[in-house]
């Protein structure tokens, strides 16, 4: 570089430093201010429509066994929707699991309806602009049903197996980047251009995002579940893709909802 083009550069970088953290305020302002007028009328948040559309579907006769999803064990009995978000992931004996609320969905539907397995794993999240599919509609209905509820996921020896398996691969580096979750969540201060970072390894930080999941991304236009959030910092971290409802996906899920213990629930929450 010439020198005369270096010390423009420099210049730049000196002039765009100072203003970085004011501008990043501006913006959490902004965001915290829209986040505030959509709080105060629930109803204007979109992801209220798809909690609908999850009903609906849960409700509805469908797939190849043409049976509903009332007779779908969320942990609580057959049917019983009201509370079961709060204590999730939890073992089920039936399925010999731990399960996280989208991937006892996804059971469901391949074992009570008969849905293909491999076709709902198959792309499970949506484009930007797109609707949330199938099982994120049902998850956010069921999440929607535990709001003003505390996060209290039982915590046998099963669950805690894979809360500390969570907990590992939160902290272990891997792949290319050589990135472990906790490199980006794991200190205050982070950020992404002008995102802050939750410092999910912080149960006071945990408990204030992780009860807002699934949630209305603003940014997207669509709700984002917490299998999609996690794909997607797999795939910042370049990662292989993780698979939706496998062991890797339940355990971070557990981890987080650990950190998360007693914090609200208020799904679908409001998200960048
Ligand atoms: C390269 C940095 C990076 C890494 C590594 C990373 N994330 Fe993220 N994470 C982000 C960004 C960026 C966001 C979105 C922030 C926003 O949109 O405001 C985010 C958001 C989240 C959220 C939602 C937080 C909220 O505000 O509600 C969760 C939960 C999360 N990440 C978990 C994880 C887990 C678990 C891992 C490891 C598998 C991980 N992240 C790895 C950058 C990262």
């Amino acid at each position: 570089m010439k020198p005369r083009r270096m010390l423009l550069a420099a210049a730049c970088i000196a002039l765009i430093l100072p203003f970085a953290a004011p501008a990043q305020d501006e913006t959490e302002k902004g965001l915290e201010k829209y986040r505030q007028m959509l709080k105060e009328d629930p109803w204007s948040n979109p992801g209220f429509l798809d909690a609908d559309r999850g009903e609906t579907l849960w409700m509805t006769p469908r797939g190849p066994k043409n049976v509903s999803l009332e007779a779908c064990d969320l942990g609580k009995g057959p049917g019983r929707v009201d509370g079961a978000f709060a204590e999730l992931p939890r073992y089920f004996a039936d399925a010999d699991r731990v399960m996280d609320v989208e991937t006892r969905v996804l059971w469901c539907m391949a074992t009570l309806q008969g849905f293909s397995r491999e076709q709902l794993t198959t792309k499970p999240h949506p484009a930007g602009g797109q609707p949330v599919k199938e099982i994120g509609a049902i998850a956010t209905f069921i999440a929607s049903k535990s709001n003003g509820l505390a996060f209290a996921a039982p915590l046998g020896p099963k669950e805690k197996e894979m809360a500390a398996l969570g907990e590992a691969l939160f902290v272990r580096r891997s792949g290319p980047f050589d990135f472990a979750c906790a490199t980006c969540h794991a200190e205050e201060g982070r950020r992404i251009r002008l995102q802050g970072l939750p410092v999910l390894a912080q149960p006071e930080a945990a408990r204030k995002v992780v009860g807002e999941w699934p949630g209305y991304r603003v940014s997207a236009s669509h709700v984002m579940t917490m299998q999609h959030r996690l794909y997607d910092c797999y795939w910042q971290m370049r990662m292989p893709e993780l698979e939706f409802g496998s062991e890797a996906s339940v355990a971070l899920v557990a981890y987080l909802v650990k950190q998360a213990q007693g914090g609200p629930i208020s799904a679908p929450g409001l998200k960048r």
